[in-house]
């Protein structure tokens, strides 16, 4: 059941360029599923900005509450100025989290930011050895928690820097994604190109995949449309309350 909650500055470290940033906030003590989010809104803000921003809960455990975050536009860039001790609402645990079962073969595919929701899922795991993860990012590595993420599983790094670059890793998840077609649970997470890409390549050959959107969002609760996304059906689908986790197949992206 989502709460409220107004929650202490733990830690901000900037990773690789410094528009990176990892935040550490006081335990919640939720109960939680990777793919769940929360909605984040330092107590100072006044009347401008005035809506909390959407992160992927990256991970909760007794140290706290983790987000991994990119400096894009106004709110970001007043989140990375926060400091141990600032307080901020914290929204959570919202959403639909990701549905997979531990015993199956499970391919990771995250594009940028789309990395965060794996980086609990991976640690919670109990085998997270048997687990692959296949990450896209343009920029530097630095700036991802992704080396943690290598020691602890199977991992492969794409840089997109350039056309080939995106055609190679365009190759590497259509041969992985037919690889654990039909078993294996295919869970993505990345801008809407990627997750886009994800989903063409997995159609035709039975894989099971799951897409994480990160749409803007106002509420996060499912009360005001702004995150409302086409679904197949011809159905809108409120990205915030029906998702964000959604079956490839369910979503047009
Ligand atoms: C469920 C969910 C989980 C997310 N998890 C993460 C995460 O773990 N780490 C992370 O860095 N980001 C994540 N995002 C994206 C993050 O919410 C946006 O980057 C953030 O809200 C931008 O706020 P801003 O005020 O800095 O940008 P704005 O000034 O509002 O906008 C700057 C630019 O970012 C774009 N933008 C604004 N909001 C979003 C959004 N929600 N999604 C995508 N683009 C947006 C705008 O179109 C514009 O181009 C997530 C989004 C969702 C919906
Ligand atoms: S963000 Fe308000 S309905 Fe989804």
């Amino acid at each position: 059941m989502p709460s409220c909650h107004e929650l202490q500055v733990v830690e901000l470290n900037r990773l690789g360029n410094g528009r990176f940033i990892h935040l550490r906030l006081q335990s919640p003590n939720w109960e939680w599923t990777p793919g769940q989010f929360v909605m984040l809104r330092p107590s100072s803000w006044g009347p401008d900005p005035f809506g909390a921003r959407p992160f992927s809960i990256a991970d909760l455990d007794e140290q706290g509450l983790h987000i991994y975050f990119q400096v894009v536009g106004r709110g970001t860039k007043l989140l990375a100025g926060l400091a141990p001790g600032d307080r901020v609402h914290v929204w959570g645990p919202l959403g639909r989290g990701f549905d997979y079962g531990l015993e199956n073969p499970l391919l990771l595919l995250a594009g940028g930011m789309g990395l965060a929701p794996f980086v609990g899922l991976i640690k919670s795991h109990p085998t997270p050895i048997n687990l692959e993860l296949i990450f896209g990012h343009r920029h530097d590595l630095e700036g991802y928690p992704f080396q943690e993420l290598k020691q602890q599983t199977l991992a492969w790094s794409f840089q997109d820097k350039s056309a080939e670059d995106l055609l190679e890793l365009k190759r590497v998840l259509g041969l992985k994604i037919r690889g654990y077609a039909p078993e294996g649970e295919i869970l993505a997470c990345g801008p809407f190109p990627f997750l886009k890409m994800v989903k063409e390549l997995s159609k035709g050959c039975g894989a099971r995949t799951q897409v994480s959107l990160e749409t803007v969002m106002m509420c996060g609760v499912g009360a005001c449309l702004g995150c409302v996304v086409p679904g197949e059906n011809k159905a809108s689908l409120k990205a915030c309350s029906q998702g964000p986790v959604f079956r490839a197949e369910e979503v047009m992206l």
